[in-house]
């Protein structure tokens, strides 16, 4: 048992089959186009996309988004993880008739729900969403810049990368940055490294969604080394939507060998067949981590997290507090060297 965080899980795309299919029970609605025999049903990214949004839009009450956030973060607590990030999408709320402040309402309702049953502690990064375009990702910056709330923590971009420059969203994540909220943007997944690069010269985010597609220029993998960028990896989601073959060809234990702290995220976990203790297994059976890299690991996600520094210590604490695994003899980038 390894304790764990996740910075990297959209809400939207966390819901089970299960629980979209009842939510579509009790509004009547046909799900056969993207459930087939309890499973979301996809071929490619855009199709992908299609299904996210399709059951999203069951998603319509404060209650629906508290039920969905509850059972992400008890689920995710019995995977033994003591921190959870979640990318939230005011534009898949206005979608589906629900106004931003009844939305984010009922996530802090899950996040508090979830939190005095099992301890877990959740904060939220609002995203715009890449392929509305810069005026629809400059209101979403807006809204959540003139509206604070204390579980919303972040600022991110989510949807298809592979639409518009980087540049065209930087002044929306200044309107964030300006809030005090901690910036992280999705980049080379679907494109390659100048994906990541354009994001980090225009976007400037501490963090970078997915990020793997670095591996492809060297000079940029020794940037986000010096420059301690932090990859939010998805290794199950890469695979999935084939980004690369298969684990053994996935850049994470060579991005961690080049000094660039990575983590270990689900991404849309029931799109992917995967969680987040799936992902962590995938590290240890294919990325030559031991229980001490896979601690230092939730480590890095830990000191990369957008909460304030009390939070961070205490989060720290029950890490280091862990008897179970010796977090913290491990040094992950040698481990996996000498894998
Ligand atoms: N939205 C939900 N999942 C995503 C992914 N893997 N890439 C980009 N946008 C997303
Ligand atoms: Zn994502």
């Amino acid at each position: 048992m390894v304790l764990k965080a996740e910075l990297h899980c959209h809400v939207e795309g966390a819901a089970s089959p299960a629980l979209v299919a009842r939510k579509a029970a009790k509004y009547g609605a046909d799900v056969s186009a993207f459930i087939v025999d309890g499973r979301f049903v996809w071929h490619d990214f855009t199709s992908f996309l299609r299904a996210y949004d399709q059951a999203s839009a069951l998603f319509r009450t404060q209650e629906d988004y508290a039920d969905l956030t509850e059972d992400y973060l008890l689920a995710l607590s019995a995977q033994d993880a003591i921190y959870s990030e979640v990318f939230i999408s005011t534009d898949h709320a206005i979608s589906a008739g629900l106004s931003p402040r009844a939305y984010i309402e009922g996530l802090a309702e899950g996040m508090r729900r979830a939190k005095a049953a099992t301890g877990i502690e959740s904060r939220m990064i609002a995203t715009g969403l890449r392929h509305k375009g810069p005026d629809a990702v400059m209101e979403a910056a807006r809204y959540i810049a003139e509206n604070p709330h204390p579980l919303v923590t972040g600022f991110g971009m989510a949807g298809d990368e592979r639409m518009h420059h980087p540049r065209d969203f930087a002044r929306a994540f200044d309107v964030a940055r300006d809030a005090g909220l901690g910036i992280t943007v999705h980049a080379g997944e679907l494109s390659g490294w100048e994906s990541v690069a354009n994001a980090l010269d225009t976007i400037r985010p501490s963090r970078i969604g997915h990020g793997v597609r670095a591996i492809e220029n060297p000079d940029l993998v020794r940037r986000l080394a010096e420059e301690q960028i932090l990859l939010e990896c998805c290794p199950g989601s890469n695979i999935s939507l084939q980004v690369y073959a298969d684990f053994p060809s996935h850049p994470f234990p060579a991005l961690a060998r080049a000094g660039v702290p990575v983590t270990l995220n689900s991404d849309d976990p029931p799109y992917f067949h995967t969680d987040l203790a799936r992902e962590y297994d995938i590290a240890a059976a294919f990325f030559g981590c031991d229980d001490g890299a896979l601690a230092e690991i939730t480590r890095t996600a830990l000191k990369a997290a957008y909460v304030d520094e009390t939070t961070r210590n205490t989060l720290i604490e029950r890490l280091d507090a862990d008897k179970t695994v010796r977090a913290g003899d491990a040094d992950f980038a040698g481990s996996v060297a000498s894998s």
